[in-house]
């Protein structure tokens, strides 16, 4: 390690400690979808400049990212004794599917920790104090690596609230209207971008629209044509009365792809194996909260992708319920007031009242654009 990467304390610069993160947080995120409802986590061992070890939490109940990146660096025939470890998240403290990573360091004989998120979980968390104890310097950086801080944003938020991390993803055109005056709206955008929409669809426990967009397009929602279907996501269909057509794709469909209508109406039934969840009415629909929580608790859902029309879209907004949303916008103009806006139903005279997101990425996928963004307030360390 050379003197000018160090402060006076011996604690590494900024500049390293954020290419340490980002590091490990780019590994960590290649198991998307792999490890929920944990978390993405990765984990660099540095001696000085140089990498000796990197590692990340691969799949759910599988060694977290600190053991994968200690028998790397041993892999690599590099003794971590005296480096630096560096994480996305606190190391954890507690026995779980696997035994505590504050262990797996200290009998490392690794010299410093330093961790980009503090683990709020009420036995996972606190390993920092473990480590302190254990004579181990542990640090944390939550301003060098947005990257490695935002990677635990859906779990930090699952801990914090007990709800599924809600994904809203739409396609629009230039103008902003999701489907013509006469509800058409495949497709506004090209076949890339609708791979990509599989591939979000891979990654999520359950997969959400209204009943409106049931009887619109009549769609499948399951993940097609990825290379690995990571989760195999229930199909979920907000339908207040029921009304979801028996011969609809999804509910024909329901024998091989988990599907399942949320209710308001005790009598609404379904063929089996279609599921049904009873949740209160609410507003426009059924109460989106009741919705939301009740496909977490009783679905084990972790993560919900939204592909709903400007209706359920809305509601949703509305209860301060989405958590992150992928907006696919097609080089198009409709220019007709009478097509479909994104979302409808709030009351939102003055700009104050508008929903602000912050952009986490923009790129061009096969001549449309995706815009990534997330709910500014989840993104609270
Ligand atoms: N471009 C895109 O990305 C995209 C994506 C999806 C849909 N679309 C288009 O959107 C159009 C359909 O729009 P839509 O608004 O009718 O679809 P939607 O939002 O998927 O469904 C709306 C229906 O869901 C039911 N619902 C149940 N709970 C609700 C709640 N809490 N809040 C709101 N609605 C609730 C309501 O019917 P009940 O009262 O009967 O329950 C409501 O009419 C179609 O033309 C479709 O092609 C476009």
């Amino acid at each position: 390690m050379s003197n000018k990467d160090l402060q006076p304390d011996g604690v590494p610069n900024e500049r390293r400690i954020r290419r340490m993160l980002d590091a490990a947080a780019r590994v960590a995120m290649r198991a998307a979808g792999d490890v929920e409802p944990n978390p993405l986590v990765g984990c660099v061992i540095a001696r000085g400049d140089t990498i000796i070890g990197i590692g990340h939490h691969r799949r759910f109940g599988g060694p977290h990212a600190e053991r994968e990146a200690l028998a790397d660096c041993r892999r690599r025939g590099h003794d971590p004794r005296g480096a630096t470890l560096y994480c996305t998240l606190e190391p954890c403290r507690h026995h779980g599917k696997q035994p505590p990573c504050t262990d797996a360091v200290i009998g490392a004989g690794i010299a410093r920790v330093i961790y980009a998120r503090r683990d709020p979980g009420p036995e996972s968390g606190g390993g920092d104090r473990v480590l302190c104890d254990a004579g181990i310097a542990s640090l944390c950086v939550p301003d060098a690596s947005d990257l490695a801080v935002r990677l635990s944003d859906p779990f930090v938020h699952r801990v914090r609230t007990g709800r599924p991390w809600v994904i809203a993803k739409w396609a629009q055109t230039l103008d902003g209207r999701i489907a013509t005056r006469t509800g058409e709206s495949q497709w506004i955008t090209g076949p890339a971008m609708r791979r990509r929409v599989h591939r979000l669809r891979s990654c999520v426990d359950a997969v959400l629209v209204g009943v409106g967009t049931v009887l619109a397009d009549d769609p499948m929602l399951t993940p097609r044509d990825v290379r690995r279907v990571r989760r195999d996501p229930s199909r979920v269909v907000l339908d207040t009365h029921g009304r979801t057509p028996r011969d609809a794709a999804l509910i024909r469909s329901a024998s091989e792809h988990r599907t399942v209508i949320v209710t308001a109406d005790p009598a609404a039934e379904f063929p089996s194996p279609v599921r049904v969840l009873r949740v209160p009415g609410g507003g426009a629909g059924v109460d989106p909260r009741a919705a939301i929580e009740a496909i977490g608790q009783q679905l084990g859902a972790a993560s919900i992708l939204v592909e709903a029309g400007p209706r359920v879209l809305g509601s949703l907004l509305e209860a301060d319920l989405v958590d992150e949303a992928f907006v696919h916008i097609a080089p198009i103009v409709l220019a007709d007031q009478g097509a479909m806006a994104v979302a409808s139903g709030r009351d939102a005279p003055r700009l104050a009242d508008a929903r602000r997101l912050t952009v986490l990425r923009s790129r061009s996928i096969g001549g449309d654009v995706e815009i990534w963004c997330r709910r500014t307030d989840a993104m609270q360390p």
